[in-house]
Parts: C-alpha cells; structure tokens; sequence
C-alpha cells in the first residue's frame, strides 16, 4: 500500500513537470525571434566597412556619417575596421569579415591597384563588395558591385576652369600643386582633370608637383619647400584636399605673403574649416566633395539584399564654391 502511494506521488509529480516544461516551451514561441516571414525579426544585414584612417576632416565628416546612419537604424549591425592609411591592413580587414560572413562588405580604398586576390576571395565568398569614395583599378570589373563617390577628375576640372575665371584667361599664372596620397583615385583623377584643363591655356603653367598625402602637417611641409625654391614666383596654390590647403595657408603667413590675395588658394573637399578660411579671404575657391556617404550606403546594402539591381556608379551631388560671400552664406548650412 504504502509502495502504491509513493509510485503516484511520483507520477502526479512527474505530470506536473511535463505541464510546467510544456507551458514555458509554448511560452517562449509566442514571444520568439520570428517574423511573420519565418525569417528571424532580429536577421540584420551585417556590414563590414575597411575605412582608410583619419587623415582629414573630410574623412572623419565620412566615418561619422557611416557610423551614424547604420549604427542608428536596427536593420544593420556595422563592423568598422581602421586601416591607419594601410593597403595590407585593409586587405586583413576584408579577409576578416570573409571569415565572419558579413553580408556586405564596403570598402574605402587608400590606393587604386593591389585588390585583386582579396576580392576575387570575397567573390568567391559570394559577399558583395561596395566602394566608397575611391576608385580601384582592376582588370576584372566583376570583383565589385557598385562605386558610391565623386567624379574626381570632374573636380579637378572645375577646380582648373574656376581658377582660370578668378584670374583671368590673360594672367601669366604659376600653380604649384599639392597631390593626395601617392596612388590613390582622388590624387590620380584630381590631377589629371587640372591638368586637362590648364594644358589648354599656355599662360597657365603647374610649375612644382608634389604629395602632401591629404594631410595638414604635409601640405604645409611640402608648400614650405615650394616658397623656399619659388618664393615670389607663385601665383596659385591648387590642393588635392582642405587638410593640405590649410597647411599651406599657414606655410604661405609664416612666409611673409598673404594668402588668398598674394597667392590663390583653391582647394577640393568643403570641410567647414576652408569655408571659414575663404570667408577671412585666405583661399578662393572650393570645389565640394561630398563624404556624407552613409545614407547612400544604407540603400544599396537593404536593394542589394532586397535582391534589387544597384547603379554600377552610385554618384554624390556637389557644388563650387567662389569667394567670400558665397562662403560666408554656405556656412552655416554647412554639415561637415
Ligand atoms: O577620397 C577622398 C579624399 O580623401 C578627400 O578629398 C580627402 O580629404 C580624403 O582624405
């Protein structure tokens, strides 16, 4: 008898479990990860993005606006990687987020060529790549996606024809040229559409060249040593970026000239620094490029994973800007 009791006792206990394990599986379906779909509500696209370093203005106005657009919207998880102005760290970058299976990787890079192996494995991977900002150079077309940018060599173009407006075709005008970083899209294509431009006026003549890889402290190095060779004989100072074309401003007063009036200053990019530095009339001109590319990012990853085609070239608006007055009315508008 006694036997029989302790036998229900532990069946009725049994049951009890059963029920209670039963109702919390139940539970936890109702409140679970999926969406009406089938597919997980918390799926994101994950991104992986190899950004370049933090050489200007610009390029932090461009971390931040990726930072912002995809770490605010819940439809993304951003893995960023800083590549302190390396190629081999970018390429350990995208092999890392190959390794971890980011749905898309974008990637910013410091120079044009040296990309194939890394994005044939990305491809291989089947991991869509989108550049920002800058172009590569690769035989193979199919080892990206899409370019989301500017068109450089436009710019360099507007920066060439702008100045040769501010000073007048009949000038005898020398232009010494501060280059971006050795390599990259932005220095190649900025020179060369100057160039196309100013080969056309014979009173134009682009008398030193030289890197100042898009940084102040280079840019005024390098300008430095401009005014030490050619002093009095510059007439105009085109910088591939506003970083090099503050340096040089600051290279220009500590040589005793005045910038802006003894020595034009034109300059691409738009940061809110040159801005201010036109509107106390130290440089001319200012040929924008747009990094507030987060945005434009975030669509093309949700079309791409939306399985939607992408334009091959996905280009950024922008604008020049003239003198004084049209940078004092732009600045306080300016975003960057
Ligand atoms: O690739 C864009 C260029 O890179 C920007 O003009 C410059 O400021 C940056 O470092």
């Amino acid at each position: 008898m006694r036997k029989t009791k302790t036998l229900l006792t532990y069946l009725f206990s049994s049951l009890v479990l059963i029920l209670l394990l039963a109702a919390c599986s139940s539970d936890s379906t109702s409140t679970g990860d999926k969406n009406e779909s089938g597919g997980k509500k918390d799926e994101k696209i994950v991104v992986g993005f190899s950004q370049i370093g933090a050489e200007s203005g610009w390029r932090t106005a461009e971390t931040e606006s990726i930072k912002e657009t995809l770490g605010n919207d819940s439809r993304f998880e951003l893995k960023f990687s800083d590549a302190q102005q390396k190629q081999e760290n970018q390429i350990k970058a995208l092999r890392s987020f190959i390794a971890q299976k980011v749905d898309i990787i974008a990637l910013a890079p410091v120079v044009e060529s040296g990309w194939e192996t890394v994005l044939q494995e990305a491809k291989d991977a089947k991991i869509p790549v989108i550049l920002l900002d800058r172009g590569i150079d690769v035989k193979d077309e199919s080892l990206y996606t899409s370019f989301i940018g500017s068109d450089f060599i436009l710019e360099g173009e507007n920066a060439a024809k702008e100045l040769i407006n501010l000073m007048g075709k009949d000038s005898k005008v020398n232009i010494v040229e501060l280059q971006g970083t050795v390599g990259a899209s932005a220095a190649n294509d900025r020179m060369e559409g100057f160039a196309n431009v100013i080969k056309e006026n014979p009173n134009y003549n682009i008398i030193k060249s030289q890197s100042g890889d898009f940084t102040r402290a280079k840019g005024k190095e390098v300008m430095e040593a401009f005014l030490k060779s050619d002093g009095e004989n510059i007439d105009a100072v085109y910088a591939h970026n506003d970083d090099m074309a503050l340096g040089a401003i600051q290279a220009i007063e500590e040589y005793g000239l005045k910038p802006g009036e003894d020595i034009k200053v034109v300059s691409v990019d738009g940061i809110k620094a040159i801005f201010e530095a036109v509107a106390a009339g130290k440089a001319n001109i200012i040929v924008e490029c747009n990094p507030l590319l987060g945005p434009q990012l975030a669509q093309a990853a949700l079309d791409l994973q939306a399985g939607k085609e992408i334009e091959r070239w996905i280009k950024t608006e922008e604008t020049v800007f003239v003198g004084k007055e049209a940078a004092e009315s732009a600045l306080p508008s300016r975003k960057y």
